[in-house]
């Protein structure tokens, strides 16, 4: 049994199935894959240490299931299409034949430069073929890719390395982001200034642009695999070990370093890629996430992979040369299934539905959409305007720690409504419970969001604290993962996440922790403390507003904004930039000093008349001049 999911019968019969056995029905989907030997025992767990083990002792190496596998029948297939950022340049097609040659020859790269089994590698890359070759060498060879979004400064680049102790980099020369050149390797640069741990930096000219190599340390990607072979064996991995690090923000200042095994992230990834998008195997699957994210990771890179799939992945942005790249990018390619974020699809509403016309979007069968909240009115006109009215859409609702999707509709099998993500996937066991910790059983309720049951894709830990895995998303509620979101369940049972329920933002899709930018914003010598929080954005969904004090030198604010705006830069990214900063004299405390966030929510949000009780506050007064305050910015 495969338990591939065709009609909604069979979803009800599936999902009651895989509650009742899960061990079963992931066993049997586990089936489907090649195992150098099978596991001793499904699955052991429990969520209070928390220890979780899917496959246990069985042995693996999962670019034999994303490559090997498919030489047989499909290595001729396109496994990945890539769209350039500059439409007039030439399209690249690589077969999974081609990859699978490609990824061996890096793999020996690896290797030859004394990568093993168990190191940590970063990998800070453009969107382009050689970031998924890389990622797939270090599966290849047993190393633990850590990919660092392209979007991060230099400084999340030399934190990220520091906390996974990477030996080794890989990194491109430059990249054209829509009509900006961006000197990847001059931030790498940057990053490595302080560092000791790095000893290799291999570089892939991607345009030929003047950059520093270090002698020793830096390595062209080029020279190496001149030198390589092609012949790679695959390291025999325990279904346990790390296949990958994914850094991501939770509510304290530093970003959590998420980990994700080999045995059940692949079979989770596959499951439910095949599944939610209903895919066959003549479609082209179009995700157009950066792969420096989890979506990218896994329905980019390794569900998609797994299955067979041919998958087109873009290097440039929607907005690039136009509004209309999307779309003439679904022309072109015939694109099948379409999955994007809630952000680009506001953005390229608001630019015009004349961006849309004259595209032809006919092939197109199926839609995604990730993320974040999808608001009604997005969802209406992604429909109408990107679908025809005739193609289901997929709210798909998880996290990086989730590894895969969890709630989503079933593309053309399960009911759909806008804005719900409505029913979880087989082996998903969601509760929704009040903050006294009760589960609440029945439908037309809303609270926090926690999931009661592991599936193979869950998070293990956190590299190098456990501890902070466990309080962060196992100790809220006993028993249960913890989401961090917000949910009801409406009078039919269906689900809809209503946002963060945490000091975690998103902002056009990107999660950022208030307390990051906070530490950001605090390293300016006149700032003495700062505030964060996110207000609705109409097309980024949220944006950041920074409530900050100063030191009374001050005078210039416009000077100091930009300082501010620099500093986040610098220290995040300029994605994290506040988009209003408001200078204030005081913050609303409670008598311990806590900040009453909530209250800076509301006035963030522009609605100064429903405050709640104030009369826990310090100093009251101050809620009054902030109020009045945040109207001269608005
Ligand atoms: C957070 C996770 C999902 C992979 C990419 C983001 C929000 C995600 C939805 C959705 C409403 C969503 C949640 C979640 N979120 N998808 N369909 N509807 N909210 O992964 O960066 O780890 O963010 O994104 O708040 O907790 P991430």
């Amino acid at each position: 049994m495969n338990y591939q999911i065709n009609t909604f019968e069979e979803y009800l019969e599936i999902y009651k199935y895989s509650i009742e056995n899960p061990e079963g029905f992931w066993a049997e989907i586990a089936s489907n894959f090649f195992w150098h030997k099978k596991w001793d025992k499904v699955l052991e767990w429990n969520f209070t240490e928390p220890e979780i083990k899917w496959f246990l002792n069985a042995k693996l190496n999962i670019t034999e299931n994303c490559l090997d596998r498919h030489l047989a029948d499909g290595g001729e297939k396109t496994a990945i299409i890539w769209e350039p950022n500059n439409p007039d340049e030439n399209v690249r097609k690589i077969t999974y034949k081609q990859l699978y040659t490609d990824v061996c020859l890096f793999a020996n790269v690896l290797k030859s430069n004394g990568a093993k089994k168990g190191d940590r590698i970063c990998i800070y890359m453009p969107m382009i073929p050689e970031l998924v070759i890389a990622m797939l060498a270090c599966a290849r060879i047993g190393a633990i890719h850590s990919v660092v979004f392209g979007g991060f400064s230099a400084k999340s680049i030399a934190d990220r390395v520091e906390d996974a102790g990477c030996r080794m980099l890989i990194t491109a020369d430059g990249v054209y982001r829509g009509a900006k050149l961006l000197n990847l390797k001059g931030i790498v640069d940057e990053a490595l200034i302080n560092d000791n741990l790095i000893k290799k930096v291999i570089v892939f000219k991607n345009r030929g642009i003047n950059i520093k190599m270090q002698t020793e340390r830096d390595i062209w990607w080029h020279d190496e695999i001149e030198i390589a072979t092609t012949d790679c064996k695959a390291e025999i991995m325990d279904s346990e070990d790390m296949l990958y690090i994914l850094y991501t923000s939770g509510s304290t200042g530093k970003p959590k370093g998420v980990v994700h095994t080999c045995g059940g992230y692949m079979v989770y990834t596959a499951y439910t890629f095949s599944n939610v998008f209903q895919y066959k195997s003549n479609e082209i699957f179009f995700c157009t996430a950066d792969i420096g994210w989890v979506t990218g990771h896994s329905y980019i890179v390794y569900g998609p992979l797994l299955s067979g799939a041919t998958c087109l992945m873009f290097e440039g942005i929607p907005t690039y040369p136009d509004s209309g790249r999307l779309w003439e990018i679904v022309e072109k390619h015939k694109v099948n299934i379409l999955y994007t974020a809630p952000t680009a699809i506001r953005s390229l509403m608001q630019a015009g539905t004349e961006f849309v016309r004259g595209k032809d979007l006919s092939s197109l069968s199926k839609l995604g959409s990730v993320g974040e909240p999808i608001n009604e009115e997005a969802w209406h006109w992604y429909n109408e305007n990107i679908g025809n009215s005739k193609c289901p859409i997929a709210d798909t609702w998880w996290q990086t720690e989730t590894g895969g999707i969890l709630i989503s509709p079933i593309a053309g099998i399960s009911p759909t409504k806008p804005s719900y993500a409505m029913l979880p996937l087989p082996g998903i066991q969601p509760a929704i419970v009040n903050a006294q910790g009760e589960e609440l059983f029945e439908n037309n309720i809303s609270g926090d969001l926690c999931i009661k049951f592991p599936w193979p894709g869950i998070l293990r830990t956190t590299y190098n604290n456990h501890e902070r895995c466990r309080t962060n998303y196992f100790e809220t509620y006993k028993n249960m993962y913890y989401t961090g979101d917000g949910c009801l369940r409406d009078k039919d049972g269906f689900y809809r996440i209503t946002g963060r329920a945490d000091d975690v933002l998103k902002v056009s899709g990107h999660r950022i922790g208030t307390a990051e930018v906070e530490n950001a914003i605090d390293l300016h010598h006149k700032v003495i403390e700062s505030a964060v929080v996110g207000f609705p954005h109409h097309i980024k969904g949220q944006g950041i507003y920074a409530f900050v004090i100063c030191n009374n030198e001050n005078t210039d604010s416009d000077k100091l904004r930009t300082e501010i705006i620099d500093i986040v830069t610098k220290e995040i990214g300029s994605f994290a930039k506040p988009e209003k900063i408001q200078f204030v004299n005081g913050l609303p405390k409670t008598r311990s000093g806590k900040i009453m966030r909530r209250i800076l929510r509301k006035i963030a949000e522009g609605e100064t008349e429903n405050l709640g009780d104030t009369t826990t506050l310090l100093d009251p007064t101050i809620v009054e001049e902030i109020k009045t305050g945040s109207l001269s910015l608005a």
